[in-house]
């Protein structure tokens, strides 16, 4: 139902105004080849496309915006499609975690300096997906989300194989000498076979189920895999609507509720949940307005089992599988009442009337409630003297023994450190220790990297050991698995607790107490305390300036503090 006329739509203080800069705008919007038919009375929609040469997973949106574009021309609308910041996991150094916020910011202002009604916005690989939501959030106009979709299942040598997962998996067996470099070559070349995000549950199959899950997304749009003819469809799908969402004026602020975050929680820990979507979704709802926590994670984590059988949670399958036994919308559907299906999401429908169809085709891939993967979610929240603003672990992807651990701490201050003691294989140490990398967080990283999943040391792994504890203030990846504790805050480099402690202090986790403490009194942490002294700046200009002045804490969903809502008064509209 159209609550919106061609004269309030934003574009038209652009194009349909009778003044000079009017003028300008038409005359270059025909420079370009357009006409007036092109614009009169049509909403401009602008196409947020994340593809550039240094992103493997989004290759094929350069195509996939063409797809768009049909769909929103088939509805009446005038496509703009505006490039933004691809954030590519793979290519960008120190990590692209240092760079969500200023894409967010690239994402916001671009959408809010433009003569733009509606927004498709097209992203996937791990940090792009919160990116572009947060910004666009941020600026409050009619958007919807186009996940770039899973690529196929890797193989090699008629093994399947998982995008990270494997990776990590055959590295520690190079090291460990069961395999060889023609294999390991091997794999190199099969891992990643097509275009598309990370294909197990990691980070970008994670936000963009959390996506769909907030409503953000069109029903069953996170999990067509991206060489699938139906993402075409999906993208010229996602065309149509955005334009209809103009006209009815369906604003994300209607679409973001509570409600919608409980829920897009909720998929996130029966999804298998990367790490890092705990602080992206914390960052996502902070930008809504809402005061979504850690504490609101891990409650929700106790009562939600993990249903989706991927890996690295799960034992097998990866998202391929996943789309063929019904997707997320069917794994939903096995939610069902643990979902508050009343949410609107961005086709006006409930997410009721979304998932009403749904069939799960593989009770294997998609567990039903009564045979979950995990009886609780996938993440836990530690806090304790050594993370007093938390931490987190994934208790379903690591050794169940390590859920009650006391161990002797093996400290390492930098990388370079840390390789020195996992790459040495006479380092004295037994499997009882905790392995912790430190200096790793939002400050120290910077940009708090995915260094988490510490390599297993030489001196272990000849030994037969694959896991053991490890802790730290970093991240790590999605599709990592182990006993890892992360994103302890407040993190060492601000002189959090992890900065206090010193090798062969006694470390204490007990997983389902929630509890992380290391046996120092009170007293003895003061004297530390005391003794500290902070280390200089990372960044002495530039953008990282910026980032070390503002970025807030993990728990916080490591935003700026500038971009939070709420800070400052509102941004006015453009005055033209
Ligand atoms: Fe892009 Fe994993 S590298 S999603
Ligand atoms: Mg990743």
């Amino acid at each position: 139902m159209p609550v919106k006329s061609y004269k309030e739509l934003r574009s038209a203080r652009f194009f349909a105004a009778d003044d000079f800069r009017s003028f300008g705008h038409r005359s270059r919007a025909m420079q370009m080849g357009l006409g007036h038919e092109d614009w009169e009375g049509r909403p401009v929609i602008a196409i947020i496309n994340t593809w550039s040469e240094a992103q493997p997973c989004h290759m094929h949106f350069k195509d996939r915006a063409e797809w768009v574009k049909r769909g929103i021309l088939q509805s009446g609308g005038m496509p703009m499609e505006l490039p933004a910041h691809s954030l590519s996991e793979q290519f960008l150094k120190p990590t692209s975690m240092l760079y969500r916020n200023m894409a967010a910011m690239d994402v916001e202002e671009q959408l809010r300096a433009h003569p733009v009604d509606g927004a498709v916005l097209m992203g996937g690989c791990d940090k792009s997906t919160p990116a572009l939501i947060m910004g666009a959030i941020s600026w409050g106009f009619p958007f919807l989300f186009l996940p770039a979709g899973p690529m196929l299942r890797g193989n090699y040598a008629g093994r399947v194989l998982g995008s990270g997962s494997d990776a990590f998996k055959y590295w520690d067996e190079l090291r460990a000498g069961t395999i060889g470099p023609d294999e390991w070559k091997g794999i190199e070349g099969g891992i990643a076979r097509s275009y598309g995000h990370c294909m197990t549950m990691g980070t970008a199959s994670t936000m963009t189920a959390i996506a769909e899950a907030f409503g953000l997304t069109l029903p069953g749009a996170s999990s067509i895999p991206a060489a699938d003819a139906g993402h075409q469809r999906m993208s010229a799908a996602c065309g149509r609507r955005i334009v209809d969402m103009v006209w009815e004026d369906l604003t994300p602020d209607k679409i973001l509720t509570a409600a919608a975050a409980k829920n897009a929680t909720t998929v996130a820990m029966a999804t298998g949940c990367s790490t890092n979507a705990i602080i992206h979704l914390v960052a996502m709802a902070r930008r809504a307005g809402l005061d979504w926590s850690l504490d609101d994670l891990d409650r929700i984590g106790h009562e939600v089992p993990v249903l989706a059988n991927i890996r690295p949670s799960g034992s097998t399958y990866l998202m391929e599988d996943f789309f063929y036994a019904g997707g997320l919308t069917a794994l939903m559907k096995e939610l069902g009442e643990a979902l508050d299906l009343s949410t609107l999401t961005v086709n006006g429908k409930t997410l009721r009337d979304n998932v009403a169809a749904a069939v799960n085709y593989n009770t294997d891939v998609i567990r039903p409630m009564s045979n979950p993967v995990y009886h609780q979610g996938s993440l836990a929240v530690l806090k304790g003297n050594l993370a007093p603003d938390g931490a987190v672990i994934k208790p379903a992807a690591c050794d169940p023994k390590f859920h009650k651990h006391t161990g002797p701490a093996l400290i390492a201050d930098s990388y370079p450190e840390l390789k020195r003691i996992v790459d040495d294989p006479d380092y004295p140490m037994t499997p009882d220790h905790v392995l912790v990398l430190r200096n790793a967080g939002p400050l120290g990283g910077p940009g708090m990297p995915e260094w988490g999943m510490l390599p297993m040391p030489k001196a272990l792994l000849k030994h037969g050991h694959r896991d053991m504890l490890r802790l730290s203030d970093a991240r790590m990846s999605g599709t990592s698995f182990g006993a890892c504790i992360l994103h302890a805050a407040p993190e060492a480099y601000v002189g959090g607790p992890l900065a206090l402690i010193r090798n062969g202090d006694i470390i204490e986790v007990d997983v389902e107490a929630r509890s992380l403490n290391v046996q120092l009194s009170d007293d003895e942490f003061m004297e530390r305390r005391t003794a500290w002294v902070s280390p200089p700046p990372r960044h002495e200009r530039g953008y990282g300036w910026i980032f070390a002045r503002h970025v807030q804490q993990a728990n916080l969903g490591c935003d700026f503090d500038f971009l939070t809502t709420g800070f400052g008064a509102p941004v006015p509209e453009p005055d033209i």
